[in-house]
């Protein structure tokens, strides 16, 4: 099938079997390798890219529900909340080995745009992506920093 969708700011049609997953035609069709495959089954983020601003697990999401969205991958030129967010990944030096983290900040990104102070609790309850180095708590730190840089709080 043909479909329109807009990648990274990027408006393509793409001629391909209606029900190939979102996650391969970012690494296999457009070479975007940001984004990676732990389970294969909607489990572990590691996939998370963002559908019209919602995080969304890229491997189980065929690309014949995806026509007219705008898709947001860790490749995409930073937005406000996503260059805050890296700018505390490295600032607080968040990955272990990293393969979870791309994940991480689109599912932290997508928890910004929709609540821009949140509670551990709240990080807890929104984002349950795996990481199998166990960075979580400093996750949660950075997540916390770029909130409020984003708010206009933070130390410098
Ligand atoms: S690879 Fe998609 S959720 Fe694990
Ligand atoms: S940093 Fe290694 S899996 Fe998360």
């Amino acid at each position: 099938m043909s479909i329109s969708l807009n990648v990274n700011g990027q408006d393509l049609r793409l001629d391909i079997e209606p029900e190939t997953p979102l996650l391969w035609v970012l690494r296999d069709e457009l070479g975007l390798t940001g984004t990676k495959f732990g389970c294969g089954v909607a489990s572990c983020g590691a996939c998370t890219v963002s559908v019209d601003g919602v995080a969304t697990r890229s491997c189980v999401m065929p690309i014949s529900a995806l026509e007219g969205t705008k898709i947001r991958t860790i490749e995409a030129e930073p937005d406000r909340i996503t260059a805050a967010l890296q700018a505390a990944w490295v600032q607080l030096q968040v990955p272990q080995c990293g393969y979870c983290q791309s994940g991480m900040i689109m599912a932290a990104a997508a928890l910004l745009r929709s609540n821009p102070k949140p509670s551990d609790a709240d990080i807890d309850a929104d984002i349950n992506n795996l990481c199998r180095c166990g960075t979580y708590q400093r996750i949660r730190a950075g997540i916390h920093l770029a909130a409020q840089q984003l708010n206009g709080s933070a130390s410098a």
